[in-house]
């Protein structure tokens, strides 16, 4: 498995193997099996699989976060060479961002929903960084994971309006045997937090059968995550129905019709995104 922290050799060795195909999946590191189910995907589609580690500072809004975001190279790499990835690109911050950025990128309503309003800036900084990271691997099928929905479409949107010539591919939430969605951000969680986590994923259950038997979405989402708030460890930032278009809020589902269902949430100081996709 190569390692580069230049772009210029990674950007050499990928011209070295043209024509090839390349399947990307671009993280942040703290790698868990739900990262290795993209890599193996990747594999499995392509000639060569190339995975990028950069912790991307533009896309946290919140500096402790950034402090606090997991950070476990060696193991990583580990994780990558047994999943056979041919190549590992790991700039570090002066590499991707020379000097500080200064182009913003908007999203319309996309943005402005969900994680956008809660994290002001996120998507500016996920969409400079994977526009950099897409020039200098230059893929041919870029992979990213379902629980990230809302950063799947705003990608999407940024592959169609700058026209990368990169195929996307959403691959389904990898969860923990009792439910949790896996996340770099579990890691972080106290062993009573860790516990009660999975109390998100049984909730969407609990919202997404409720909606399925007719119950209006906005109250059923209200009352199950007022359920949640009682537990003092957790609160609840949105728990909303969205269609999986454009994430507008569906006040009135249709039959046949495809929705998310979407929740964010703090289990003591962590920030636990989920979503169950269905269709009534
Ligand atoms: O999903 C992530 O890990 C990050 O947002 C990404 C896509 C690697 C951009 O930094």
């Amino acid at each position: 498995m190569e390692i580069f922290q230049k772009t210029a050799e990674l950007m050499h060795w990928r011209n070295a193997h043209r024509p090839q195909s390349v399947g990307f999946v671009p993280t942040m590191g703290a790698l868990h099996a739900g990262h290795i189910s993209l890599v193996e995907r990747a594999k499995s589609e392509n000639h060569l699989t190339v995975c990028s580690i950069f912790v991307n500072p533009t896309q946290f809004n919140n500096a402790d976060d950034l402090k606090y975001y997991p950070r476990t190279p060696e193991q990583d790499l580990e994780m990558l060479q047994a999943a056979g990835c041919d190549a590992v690109f790991m700039p570090d911050e002066v590499e991707m961002y020379a000097a500080p950025p200064q182009m913003r990128l908007h999203f319309g309503n996309l943005e402005q929903v969900m994680e956008g309003a809660h994290r002001p800036g996120h998507f500016n900084g996920v969409g400079l960084v994977v526009s950099k990271l897409f020039h200098m691997v230059q893929p041919d099928v870029a992979y990213f994971g379902q629980k990230d929905l809302q950063q799947f479409l705003i990608i999407k949107r940024l592959v169609t309006d700058l026209s990368f010539p990169v195929r996307l591919v959403c691959c389904p939430v990898v969860r923990e045997p009792d439910g949790l969605a896996m996340s770099s951000r579990n890691m972080r969680l106290s062993k009573q937090a860790r516990e009660q986590a999975p109390a998100l994923y049984r909730a969407l259950n609990v919202a997404k059968q409720r909606i399925l038997n007719g119950e209006k979405p906005d109250l059923v989402c209200a009352e199950v995550a007022a359920q949640l708030n009682e537990n003092p460890s957790f609160h609840v930032e949105y728990l909303v129905l969205v269609d999986t278009e454009n994430l507008r809020q569906v006040h009135h589902p249709q039959a046949c019709e495809e929705y998310a269902l979407c929740i964010a949430a703090f289990v003591e100081q962590v920030r636990l995104i989920d979503n169950l996709i269905f269709r009534m």
